[in-house]
């Protein structure tokens, strides 16, 4: 009896001793079965093992579901970075880190999971479409552009992303950064010695803008000078002009009178012309020195004389 009793004793011992030994290898297993816990940066899906059938999205939270897998993914923006060495419109080879945030679209996660399986998987695939957007970014844009606008190239980056992975992969570009963007060390080269040339060009031009300027001042000077000979010279000119006419007007005026006399003296004799030339050749026989019909200083020479015959014989024709 004490025997049985014993035995008894150790038999529920041993009892209790395997069903705390189960408890201890089930309760677990049970337990993670039947709580799942979602953090604040997580979202699932819940699939359904049996009937093979995703069923619903779930937010963070503690859920106690039995004989459901949870198929996790991240609620906040996975970030992917990748070294990129891409072809510019300029036809040269870069190289950058291009950096950019995703977020998956949740009401689209059972579509994801149903295409993608899980998150790895998804994320590998955002990671190669994002390098082909980038590429096709990078051959919109001349190396030039990626240092002076990277502002642009990155926001045309960021809309080729969003235009190729929305529909595919149902999440948005959130943020595009193209960082330590190397481009060739013969471009530098040529930028460098470009930036000489054009600093030199500057110089140069500068210079030839002073030299204008000097010239030009020149110029007007020599405008000016020139303008005041110019107007000299008229003032001269009309002085020449003035004088000559006078001359002119003098030597008229002594001629008329001279034909005036002549006129007078055949008027008053009643001499014809010859008649007249035969009356000054007698006064000039008698006195050589006072007739002074061709005005100049009078002379004592025949030649001179037959000189003012002839004067006097044209200022008869004049007069006729
Ligand atoms: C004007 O006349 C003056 C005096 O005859 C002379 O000295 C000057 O050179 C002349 N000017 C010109 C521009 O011919
Ligand atoms: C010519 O004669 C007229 C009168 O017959 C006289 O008035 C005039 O002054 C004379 N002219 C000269 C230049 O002697």
């Amino acid at each position: 009896m004490a025997a049985g009793k014993a035995f008894c004793a150790g038999f529920v011992g041993s009892c209790m001793g395997i069903s705390v030994l189960f408890g201890l290898i089930f309760a677990p297993i049970a337990f993670n079965m039947a709580f799942h816990r979602l953090d604040s940066t997580d979202m699932a899906v819940t699939w359904d093992p049996f009937t093979r059938q995703l069923r619903d999205v779930r937010g963070a939270g503690l859920y106690v579901v039995a004989f459901q897998k949870f198929v996790k993914y991240p609620s906040t923006l996975p970030t992917i970075s990748t070294d990129v060495s891409c072809v510019t419109k300029d036809g040269l080879m870069m190289d950058m880190l291009a950096t950019f945030q995703y977020q998956i679209i949740k009401s689209d996660l059972i579509q994801i999971t149903k295409e993608y399986r899980d998150f790895d998987k998804y994320h590998k695939l955002m990671n190669t479409a994002a390098e082909r957007a980038i590429h096709y970014a990078c051959s919109q844009f001349n190396i030039g552009q990626f240092q002076s606008q990277r502002m642009d190239v990155q926001y045309a980056t960021k809309d080729k992303m969003q235009h190729l992975i929305h529909d595919m992969l149902h999440a948005d570009i959130m943020d595009v950064q193209l960082k330590n963007v190397q481009p060739p060390d013969d471009w530098k080269t040529a930028v460098a010695s470009k930036q000489q040339a054009q600093q030199d060009i500057l110089l140069a031009s500068n210079e030839r803008d002073q030299s204008i300027a000097k010239v030009n001042g020149d110029l007007k000077l020599a405008q000016q000078s020139a303008e005041i000979m110019l107007e000299e010279a008229r003032t001269n000119a009309t002085v020449i002009l003035q004088d000559a006419i006078s001359q002119a007007a003098g030597i008229g005026a002594m001629y008329q009178q001279q034909a005036e006399i002549a006129a007078n003296i055949t008027k008053t004799n009643g001499l014809s012309i010859n008649g007249y030339i035969a009356y000054l050749q007698n006064r000039l026989m008698e006195q050589q020195n006072s007739l002074d019909v061709a005005m100049d200083t009078p002379q004592a020479d025949v030649v001179s004389q037959c000189l003012r015959l002839s004067s006097a014989e044209a200022i008869l024709r004049y007069i006729c």
